[in-house]
């Protein structure tokens, strides 16, 4: 019997894809025949090994039916174990008529047919287009949630609820939740821990994956060669928990299938649903979702050096501590904070300014974006400004980095 599992992440950057092509790796170490179909417009999954390039066509011309659903798989890797396909976009309105069709019913139907082939499909869908994820999430056996534990991405918990309400009450009341997989976890970081402990507290046992995928630069390594974890030597503590997460879910499809836990129905009638009811406790629960300290910081430094609000964001973009910004804007300043980041790296090393730590971009709304690069423990994150083009908040942010990285250590 084949199981389609689609992976979900409502906030983009969480390691949706890393955890699709991890898991894959992993169930097809473990025997299994796997497929990945990359419904990610962006092109998750499909970037790994040699899809791309060796498959002859895609998912769009077979639901045209321009070709059949053989034609469109490829093998990922040398060793022929695991099998993708991609949408196969050639012009820009491809992604329409992919979107359209999958409104249709058309990727379900595809992704059904192509599953007799193999004992697991991992689907890796799109953040930001319900078009596909919900066609994706149709004809699914499960639906696993990947997570990081900060406050970004646990504040999409509530939207990923009503998803799931939604799917299971309208579309496909089969959906069963394989689990919450936590990824991304820096077992140092006592926020994170906080944010993980309180979660665990106030949500269904057995929601979350008990294995957890940890913070390692080696699995970014292993994604710029477009390989999972266990072909690459330097990402061997994560390439051993993804195997143990793709035990635990297929142990727990054992539990799945005998009708008892973690039917996604059930845990949501238990638990989350009812946390809108008593948003008094839950307002002050959110409050420890956050780094108080940071934000403390965050807002002295606001006040001393006239900015109109600060982000602290991590290597990821995510933004970790926020103050005086809606948190669209918020989102946006900290998922530009890397690149920055990588321009002053540049600078120190082709402009031989070993010292540079800063950079400052003017908007044509008259104000200015202002990035400090700061490190705690040895681990970079940023510290990014909003202030008039005519300020200079260089000083205290320097202040502020500086007691980030004391305090925080
Ligand atoms: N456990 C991890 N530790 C460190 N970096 C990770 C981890 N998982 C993913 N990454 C990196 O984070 C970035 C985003 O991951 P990705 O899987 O593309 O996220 P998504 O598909 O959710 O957008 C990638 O550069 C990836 O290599
Ligand atoms: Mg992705």
């Amino acid at each position: 019997m084949s199981r389609i599992i689609a992976v979900t992440s409502q906030k983009g950057g969480v390691g949706k894809t890393t955890t699709a092509v991890n898991l894959a790796a992993s169930f097809s170490r473990l025997g299994h025949r796997v497929l990945i179909a990359d419904c990610d417009p962006q092109g998750g999954a499909g970037a790994y090994g040699r899809v791309k390039s060796a498959a002859a066509t895609g998912m769009l011309a077979a639901m045209r039916g321009e070709c059949s659903p053989e034609d469109i798989i490829a093998p990922m890797y040398d060793d022929g174990r695991v099998a993708g396909c991609v949408i196969g976009m050639g012009h820009p309105s491809d992604l329409l008529d992919f979107e359209t069709a999958s409104a249709k019913g058309e990727l379900g139907r595809l992704i059904t047919s192509l599953a007799a082939g193999f004992d697991y499909i991992l689907v890796d869908t799109p953040v930001g287009s319900s078009t596909i994820l919900k066609a994706a999430l149709e004809k699914a056996d499960e639906m696993l949630l990947v997570l990081n534990c900060r406050a970004a991405a646990v504040k999409t918990l509530p939207d990923f609820v009503r998803l799931a309400q939604w799917i299971r009450s309208d579309i496909n009341p089969a959906l069963k939740l394989a689990g919450i997989a936590v990824t991304m976890y820096r077992e140092g970081d006592s926020s994170e821990k906080k944010i993980f402990d309180h979660l665990r507290a106030h949500l269904p046992a057995g929601l979350f994956l008990e294995s957890i995928i940890p913070f390692d630069p080696g699995l970014e390594m292993a994604g710029i060669r477009s390989a999972p974890a266990m072909m690459v030597s330097s990402a061997a503590d994560s390439a051993r928990a993804y195997l143990e997460m793709a035990a635990e879910i297929k142990k727990r499809e054992g539990e799945l299938d005998s009708g008892a836990a973690l039917d996604l129905g059930d845990l949501v009638a238990e638990g989350m649903d009812g946390r809108d009811d008593d948003s008094g406790e839950d307002d002050e629960d959110r409050v420890n979702f956050r780094n108080r300290r940071a934000e403390n910081i965050l807002a002295e430094m606001c006040d001393r050096a006239n900015l109109a609000g600060a982000v602290i964001a991590d290597r990821t973009g995510l933004p970790l501590a926020v103050c005086g910004l809606e948190a669209r804007t918020a989102d946006i300043i900290a998922a530009m904070a890397p690149e920055l980041g990588k321009t002053i790296e540049k600078a120190t090393v082709y402009m031989d300014q070993p010292n540079a730590n800063d950079i400052s971009i003017d908007l044509g709304s008259g104000e200015r974006i202002v990035l400090r690069a700061f490190a705690i423990d040895g681990v970079p994150f940023y510290l990014v400004g909003l202030c008039p083009r005519t300020a200079d908040p260089a000083g205290e942010m320097l202040l502020a980095a500086t007691r980030l990285t004391e305090e925080l250590a």
